[in-house]
């Protein structure tokens, strides 16, 4: 079974940006499926990469979306944003550099990413956006 499923509570009523937390949670089923089959450390760096770069993707997307609309705390959230792809580059660097197990440092991350980012932060910045566009 996957270890996130997509719920409509995950929405921030941003189809774009909807899309992208979905996509980012399939990669996280993905690593934590290969966790579980204790995938060789290729394929675990195959998908460490592709988180990194998704989710680098996915912060200039929602960062360019807040800038145009002038959210009041695009600061905030941007140094949110850089402290999340630090962590992950860290975690990456460990992994590949010093052969350390990740697996539970990395899974720890991306539950604070949906509990707290995506459900607290970035559901600010819908509410605030909508509010201002009703
Ligand atoms: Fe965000």
């Amino acid at each position: 079974m996957a270890l996130i499923e997509w719920k409509d509570g995950f929405s921030v009523g941003i189809d774009s940006i909807d899309e992208q937390h979905r996509n980012l949670i399939e990669i996280i089923n993905k690593f934590d499926e290969a966790r579980h089959k204790g995938k060789g450390s290729r394929i675990m760096a195959q998908i460490l990469n592709d988180i990194l770069g998704y989710t680098q993707e996915h912060f200039a997307f929602e960062e360019k979306l807040l800038k145009e609309a002038g959210y009041s705390g695009l600061d905030l959230h941007q140094k949110q944003h850089r402290q999340l792809l630090q962590k992950i580059e860290r975690l990456q660097f460990e992994f590949m550099n010093k052969h350390q197990r990740i697996t539970v440092e990395v899974a720890d991350l991306f539950k604070y990413w949906l509990t707290s980012h995506i459900l607290q932060h970035d559901k600010a910045y819908a509410a605030e956006l909508q509010k201002n566009t009703v």
